[in-house]
């Protein structure tokens, strides 16, 4: 089979090396075609260090490789992921299968990466998602690893599952587009959250009640959406959250322990250098959050914290002085 990775960043380029390893033709693209020539021709990534591209793999900054292509997974940052479906249009067929990775929410639409995908490719091709637990720098070392592959469409679900299972990635198949994708866009913002309190110097107790009745949170707004709440319990939900705010991979969780030590959100996102998207998603998430009539404290506050200048340590005392709950009696739990 015929399969595009766009995006050689981490993530695409693990991916395109799980895909080389499955022995599909294997094609990595950058919009940057330097970036890609480089890749190309040092056989490495430099943000997977000490991982050497399989020999099958070929990296390219020309677009005109979709041609042909069965499977095509788009690996760029959820805000490029509109100008890349435009990009990808031309080359999609009702044959093709595409894969989003991407984790967020479109900005001012409120957007799910699959709906801007469909948007863009004029909904003639099946739009799947890969989430779950995945550490781009622990895939591409060939490190057992699971996630979910999303479809409403079952068949190109099992057609995502076959094309990336082997004995490192094992992936099970959903139905349940909507949790996945809205379980990977809020962990982001949870993994900010975690890192604020880090960066505040709070313990291990915190970490687990904050993430804890996150997911409560999470379980709430995407039941509302029409997702199914075992997916929340799922590995692109509780899996996700577990590994993103535990981890120094996560750009989220830096960026988060920079605020709380101090730095306001551009500076922290300056120095972590990279796309931060669970700044963007907190936004989104507090609009659908409003929109839905959904009670998101925990959310609520890290945009406060983000977007209103409010300091961190005055938001953890504002949770934990909240009106007394019942957590089995609430409308939504897991
Ligand atoms: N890194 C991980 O472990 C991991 C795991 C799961 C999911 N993801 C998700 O995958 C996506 C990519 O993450 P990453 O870690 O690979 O990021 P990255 O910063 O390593 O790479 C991003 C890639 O996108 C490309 N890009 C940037 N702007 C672009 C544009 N305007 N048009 C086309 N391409 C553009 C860059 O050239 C680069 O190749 C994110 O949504 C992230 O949440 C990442």
């Amino acid at each position: 089979m015929k399969a595009i990775v766009l995006g050689s960043g981490a993530w695409g380029t693990a991916l395109a090396i799980v895909l080389a390893d499955n022995g599909h033709e294997t094609w990595l693209w950058d919009h940057n075609a330097q970036r890609a020539a480089e890749v190309e021709k040092s056989r490495v990534n430099p943000k997977l260090s000490g991982v050497t591209l399989p020999e099958g793999l070929r990296a390219t900054g020309d677009i005109a490789c979709l041609t042909g292509a069965e499977l095509v997974v788009c690996a760029t940052p959820s805000i490029a992921v509109r100008e890349t479906g435009v990009k990808m249009a031309p080359y999609i067929s009702k044959d093709t299968v595409v894969v989003t990775v991407s984790k967020g929410i479109e900005r001012d639409t409120n957007l799910r990466m699959s709906e801007i995908l469909q948007e863009t490719t004029g909904n003639i091709c099946k739009v799947a998602a890969l989430s779950g637990p995945s550490h781009a720098e622990e895939v591409s070392r060939r490190m057992p690893t699971g996630c979910v592959a999303a479809c409403s469409d079952r068949r190109a679900a099992r057609f995502v599952q076959d094309a990336f299972m082997n004995d490192y990635f094992r992936i099970y198949t959903s139905y349940d587009i909507v949790g996945v994708e809205l379980s990977a866009a809020l962990k982001n913002v949870i993994a900010l959250s975690c890192g604020v309190c880090d960066g505040l110097g709070l313990g291990d107790n915190t970490k687990a009640l904050l993430m804890t009745r996150a997911m409560a949170e999470i379980t709430r707004l995407g039941e509302d959406m029409g997702g199914s709440r075992r997916t929340f319990g799922g590995l692109a939900g509780m899996g996700d959250l577990i590994v993103t705010c535990t981890s120094m991979h996560s750009r989220n969780r830096r960026a988060g322990i920079l605020i709380g030590q101090g730095k306001t959100a551009q500076e922290a996102m300056a120095e972590v250098g990279a796309v931060v998207e669970g700044y963007y998603a907190a936004e989104s998430v507090w609009q659908l959050a409003r929109r839905e009539g959904v009670e998101m404290p925990i959310c609520q506050c890290i945009y406060e914290v983000l977007y209103q200048g409010k300091q961190a340590k005055d938001v953890v005392r504002e949770l934990m002085t909240r009106a007394k709950k019942d957590e089995l009696l609430e409308k939504t739990w897991m």
